[in-house]
């Protein structure tokens, strides 16, 4: 697929430019290999460093010193991380330039990795890991780093699939086996194995309730134990989970955006 080469990107930051802008300009995403190896190859924590500083100055001016050193810390944290893990997973995409125009889809932007090894903390790495709208696979490749029996990431866009899959190619795994799938969220039977259960603003609405739906499903087959790691609990308005989840933990992300919420049956 073409993506637009004045696809809008709506974050003014370094790791956007790192990471959206290469995809951009890429033009056959899907189909080049070589490009993909130029989107997802992780940066040098050194030319993360050039590209942050330059993009420092104006987020500065806008937000003064207190915003900019978080900022700062956030994006040389997300940097140091890509680098360790030899993945390329930043940047922010709106699903009209993916070509997506499921007006329940919610666009690509990562969780921060300070926010993800911190829910770890709640998670036994006994079964399987589902990542419900994986992107680029930033939390697949952590959740690969743990015994998992499989890490299994549901992804409606292709594109973001196949960097996904190339990212998990590079990392460093013990678990089992990895796997990501394209396909809308709500038409994935949940395998009877996942134990755990990952969600980053991937849908709203119709979707959302389908794909608790399927989870509940699956419960109801084969009982078992199952964590559900939401972040962004603003979503959950509306969603089934009175009666068959009890929440056991909740806490501010560490990039101060939403709150993350842990569930457990
Ligand atoms: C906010 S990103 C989260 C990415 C990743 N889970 C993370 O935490 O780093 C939301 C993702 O959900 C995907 N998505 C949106 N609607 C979807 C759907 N119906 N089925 C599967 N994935 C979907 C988007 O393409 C996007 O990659």
């Amino acid at each position: 697929m073409m993506l637009p080469s004045d696809a809008p990107l709506f974050l003014p930051c370094y790791h956007q430019c790192a990471g959206r802008h290469d995809l951009l300009n890429s033009q056959t995403v899907a189909n080049s290999a070589k490009s993909r190896e130029q989107t997802t190859k992780p940066l040098s924590p050194f030319m993360a460093v050039l590209k942050g500083a330059a993009n420092l100055c104006p987020f500065l001016g806008a937000n003064g010193i207190s915003a900019t050193a978080n900022h700062a810390s956030e994006r040389f944290s997300e940097a140091f991380h890509e680098w360790r893990m030899g993945i390329r997973t930043a940047g922010k995409i709106e699903m009209s330039a993916l070509g997506i125009t499921d007006p329940f889809a919610k666009n690509y932007y990562p969780t921060d990795y300070r926010s993800i090894f911190k829910a770890f903390r709640y998670i036994t790495s006994d079964g399987s890991f589902l990542d419900y709208g994986c992107g680029m696979g930033r939390v697949l490749a952590v959740a690969a780093m743990h015994p998992f029996k499989r890490v299994i990431g549901v992804e409606i866009s292709s594109e973001l699939t196949e960097i996904a899959r190339d990212n998990l190619v590079r990392c460093r795994k013990c678990c089992g086996s990895t796997e990501v799938i394209t396909l809308s969220a709500d038409q994935y039977v949940v395998p009877s194995d996942v134990t755990t259960i990952f969600f980053y603003n991937p849908f709203v609405g119709p979707v959302l309730s389908l794909v608790f739906r399927n989870i509940k499903q699956s419960i109801a087959i084969q009982p078992r134990k199952l964590t559900i790691v939401f972040k962004n609990t603003d979503y959950l308005r509306g969603a089934d989970i009175d009666g068959w989840l009890v929440k056991t933990a909740e806490f501010a992300a560490c990039d101060n955006t939403h709150k993350i919420a842990v569930f457990k049956t």
